[in-house]
């Protein structure tokens, strides 16, 4: 049955607790956590909790199997082939700083690696210290005025000594979506291995991750209506094999002896350790319920409140649109600055107000160079958002300009 989209908020626990007024449009940075997937959490820490992938007891193996039921979930959310390309980390920064120690062995001195100055960090330091250890080049490619990632940029770019491309699926600061199939297809052209920061994707719906044409995928468990410390790293089933593991430890082994390892089959062989279990469960549970809901009208609704957001904030006298002023080719992420007054200020005025938004630099330094400013103020919507925390936020914003500036 496919739950309603027009009480989403009745699915979030939060809603019903918070003291109102309660306007929440940091979504960018956690969404809240809706609540088969609180369920599933406390479920399991309360009533199933045991390790996974070790124990021979009923109450282990049950754990063993949700925890592989929640693989294959994510596996159809995201459009994966197989579910053993689902590999399990703590979070989307592990899932790139992953990345980079999987294919830090493909670059040599000299090599090249390309990035953009659009990247969140997360998608930019794991690739700058790679580079480092091995003598290798990293390039950012400049986007146009808007924060666009430009495929003729890229091409010029490439060269047969890059090995490999990184960049974001969508800004976390202008929500623009990179067109990633012509990106995949020059990448491979040159024998470079795509990595995609996906943190900002699988939270505005289904995707088909092998259509996008990337190699590997990463992105977390917060940002998609589950608990905080899980995430995922996709990797497309052809480089599974071929890859090194990255942390050892615990049950990513087949064979240990004291002068050597033999590694377990992928995706064991990449999840040393202790998993998130309850963090894990509660993504299963979330994609497993994000599944049911009808996108075509979320999307329509998410696009109509962007347009509307947008066309209210450009009327707003001393409010300065950072990245693109129209809805088309992104995501409901919009930032923003306020003439003379501090993003932060501006948030901290808003609190009062019980809005909730992110002012900073948002962890994006190098597009914030791009941009001229040091930090702005950001709105980002998720499928709970509707006009009402529109009108709030524009309201807001009028009051804090008038009592700031
Ligand atoms: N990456 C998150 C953000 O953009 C934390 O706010």
């Amino acid at each position: 049955m496919n739950p309603g989209v027009d009480d989403l908020k009745a699915a979030f626990p939060i809603f019903a607790s918070a003291p109102r007024p309660f306007h929440y449009l940091d979504n960018a940075a956690t969404s809240q956590i809706c609540r088969p997937a609180l369920e599933a959490l406390l479920r399991f820490e309360g009533q199933e909790r045991a390790n996974v992938k070790r124990g021979v007891y009923r109450l282990a193996d049950a754990a063993t199997r949700a925890y592989e039921q929640a693989r294959s979930r994510i596996a159809a959310y995201i459009g994966a082939s197989k579910p053993r390309e689902i590999v399990f980390t703590s979070g989307a920064t592990l899932a790139l700083n992953m990345a980079a120690h999987l294919l830090e062995p493909r670059l040599g001195r000299g090599d090249h690696i390309l990035v953009s100055v659009a990247e969140h960090h997360s998608n930019l330091v794991p690739w700058q210290m790679a580079a480092e250890r091995r003598g290798a080049r990293l390039t950012a490619l400049a986007v146009d005025r808007e924060g666009r990632i430009r495929i003729a940029e890229l091409e010029r770019h490439l060269t047969a000594r890059t090995r490999i491309v990184a960049l974001t699926h969508i800004s976390n600061v202008t929500g623009l979506i990179t067109d990633l199939r012509p990106v995949a297809e020059a990448a491979h052209r040159v024998g470079a291995v795509l990595v995609v920061d996906g943190a900002q994707g699988p939270p505005h719906g289904p995707l088909l991750v092998r259509e996008l044409g990337c190699d590997l995928y990463a992105f977390s468990a917060h940002k998609m209506f589950a608990a905080t410390g899980a995430g995922v790293l996709w990797i497309r089933e052809e480089l599974l094999d071929e890859l090194p593991p990255f942390l050892g430890g615990g049950e990513m082994v087949a064979r240990v002896t004291i002068p050597q390892t033999r590694y377990a089959e992928a995706p064991r062989r990449f999840e040393a350790g202790t998993p998130p279990i309850g963090p894990i469960l509660a993504l299963g549970a979330a994609a497993e319920w994000l599944m049911g809901l009808d996108w075509t009208v979320i999307r329509g609704r998410e696009r109509a409140l962007l347009d509307k957001l947008l066309h209210e904030l450009s009327r707003l006298s001393g409010v300065r649109l950072v990245g693109p002023c129209e809805s088309e080719g992104r995501v409901g992420i919009v930032a923003f600055v306020v003439d003379g007054v501090h993003p932060h200020d501006v948030c901290q005025m808003l609190d009062q107000l019980g809005l909730c938004l992110r002012g900073g630099h948002h962890c994006a330094q190098p597009l914030m160079d791009a941009f001229g400013v040091e930090a702005t103020v950001r709105a980002s919507l998720a499928p709970y958002n509707d006009e009402e925390d529109i009108d709030a936020l524009v309201e807001g914003l009028r009051w804090t300009i008038r009592r700031l500036r």
